[in-house]
């Protein structure tokens, strides 16, 4: 089931056709995002096949369990029309503590738990979340081409490399994607992963297009993360003069900021697609008009 009007763009070498809008599922686990109501955020999980949404990313990480669990309850009876991203690399203790583990044996349980909870057989994409300083990279992705011979994952993706780091993961693995943030307030990616991406052909996935919420414009000049807003991390919130250039920006926007941050990304034409976390409906529904508007123009 596809929506009239939702576009796709191919994900790099892997050739899988992924809605520009994507589905972001962090504040689906909730942990770290204050204030999301779990039926609403179900509601508008259910609603996104039918806006033509197909591409669904998510984490272990998210809410330890909670997003992937959530996205396997719904997406499990409609699993041939969705693609699914999730990631690897992050581990949690029961204090909660995180701690990076890319090693093969963190990996082969990592996988295992996915797949129970995400309640499929595959994964279409399995990203390296972050990297992991304390395990060779070699090592990481032997056992990612091992699981992709297997059958276990369709395609390998990074997240939050350096280029240098790209290119090195490059020789020894087939890599289709690279997950990063892009944003008209964080446009690093300009300078380096999408000319590269560009011209290695391999898909780009815009995280945080909207600097979490900032340019969605729901924050005042005041506003201050509290102790369990995730955000109180994102050097945006934390630098003030950063958060203020936001909410200026924001302020001289002539339409919706969240239209107008989402047709910035759109135009990138190495973007593949760009991941929105939509908690509310009203969100779903305005961010699939503002993507076919911004193509249109
Ligand atoms: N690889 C990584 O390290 C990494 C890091 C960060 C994110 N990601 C991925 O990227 C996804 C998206 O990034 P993100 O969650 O950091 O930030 P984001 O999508 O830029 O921002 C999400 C926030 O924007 C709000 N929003 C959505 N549509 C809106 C609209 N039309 N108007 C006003 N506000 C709107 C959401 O509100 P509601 O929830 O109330 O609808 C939510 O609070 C994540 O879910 C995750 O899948 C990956």
């Amino acid at each position: 089931m596809r929506g009239d009007a939702m576009l796709y763009r191919t994900l790099g070498p892997s050739g899988m056709q992924v809605s520009l809008l994507g589905y972001g599922g962090w504040a689906l686990g909730k942990k770290g995002w204050p204030g999301v109501d779990e039926k609403e955020a179900l509601k508008t999980l259910e609603a996104c096949v039918g806006q033509g949404i197909n591409f669904f990313d998510t984490a272990p990480i998210y809410g330890f369990g909670r997003s992937e669990e959530l996205l396997g309850e719904t997406l499990c009876g409609m699993r041939s029309q969705v693609i699914i991203a999730t990631k690897c690399g992050l581990r949690w203790n029961d204090r909660g503590y995180v701690k990076h583990n890319l090693s093969r044996d963190s990996i082969l349980l990592e996988i295992e738990q996915s797949l129970r909870r995400l309640k499929t057989a595959y994964i279409d994409l399995y990203q390296i979340h972050w990297p992991d300083p304390h395990t060779p990279l070699e090592e990481t992705l032997e056992i990612l081409s091992e699981l992709k011979d297997q059958g276990v994952i369709r395609h390998i993706g990074v997240s939050n490399f350096s280029p240098e780091l790209l290119e090195n993961a490059l020789i020894h693995a087939g890599i289709v994607s690279v997950q990063q943030p892009y944003n008209m307030l964080q446009r690093e990616a300009e300078a380096d992963m999408l000319p590269m991406c560009r011209r290695l052909g391999l898909g780009f996935i815009c995280y945080s297009p909207l600097a979490q919420g900032l340019l969605g414009g729901n924050f005042s000049d005041d506003f201050k993360p509290g102790r369990h807003d995730m955000r109180r991390l994102n050097p945006l919130y934390r630098n003030s003069a950063k958060f203020k250039a936001g909410i200026a920006l924001v302020h001289n926007m002539k339409t919706s900021p969240a239209a107008e941050s989402l047709a910035f990304v759109a135009r990138q034409e190495a973007v593949s697609s760009m991941l929105v976390s939509m908690t509310q409906r009203k969100h779903l529904d305005e961010n699939c008009t503002s993507i076919v508007h911004a193509c249109d123009r």
